[in-house]
């Protein structure tokens, strides 16, 4: 049993890749969606950020695939910066002229995303929340990434059915309770917004001492 209860507590600690650190970096069959219909599991995230308060909110979005979202939230959004590491997914994106939507070919887990985004969000997009995940440290460092590009309050909406889903390894297949066990390494507080969709909160990191 994982010391935290968590199954990626098994997970290597350090992938040693510190400069492309991630999988599936090379593989279009994983990372190509700029011609593929949204996935099941974006969609539903999409349902449920309607229901929310997001107009007028800044959003990012981790894995634009073909750009769909931006045309749906764009229009009354604040603005929309999106990452994708597939270049023909930037293409599409750019040729689209959507005037608050900004592509990046940028690696959430890189240290480059600290460097690259200068926008604050309130909403952070992720399906695919650990399905490219390569270590544990990297994993966490993407978590850090978003929590460091968010305002206070901000959320990350994920879904289940997208962290069903791995390139790789099993391992890093998550249950809403491993989300839960962030929140005790991280300043975060995870809820449910619908059965699928999970929310995860920035909060302030209390003072102690
Ligand atoms: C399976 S597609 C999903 C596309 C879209 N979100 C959807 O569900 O329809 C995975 C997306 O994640 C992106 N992606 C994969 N690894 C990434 C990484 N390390 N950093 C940023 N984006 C990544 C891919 O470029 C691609 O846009």
């Amino acid at each position: 049993m994982p010391a935290d209860g968590s199954p990626y507590e098994s997970c290597p600690e350090v992938c040693g890749n510190l400069e492309r650190p991630g999988v599936a970096l090379d593989m279009p069959k994983w990372i190509e969606h700029s011609h593929l219909d949204t996935t099941v599991d974006q969609l539903r995230i999409e349902e449920a950020l309607a229901a929310m308060a997001w107009r007028g909110k800044s959003i990012l979005h981790i894995g634009v695939g073909n750009s769909r979202f931006a045309q749906r939230f764009a229009a009354e959004a604040a603005l929309i910066d999106g990452l994708t590491v597939c270049q023909s997914e930037v293409d599409l994106a750019r040729s689209l002229r959507i005037p608050n939507y900004t592509v990046y070919f940028l690696n959430k887990y890189s240290r480059e995303f600290l460097l690259t985004l200068t926008n604050r969000y309130d909403f952070v997009i992720d399906n695919n929340l650990a399905s490219f995940a390569c270590c544990k440290y990297h994993f966490y460092r993407m978590l850090d990434n978003y929590l460091w590009a968010m305002k206070p309050g901000a959320r990350i909406l994920t879904d289940q059915r997208g962290m069903d889903f791995t390139v790789e390894e099993q391992r890093w297949i998550l249950s809403y309770e491993d989300l839960q066990a962030l929140e005790r390494k991280f300043p975060v507080r995870v809820s449910r917004v619908t059965a699928t969709v999970y929310s995860i909160a920035a909060i302030a990191n209390e003072v102690t001492g």
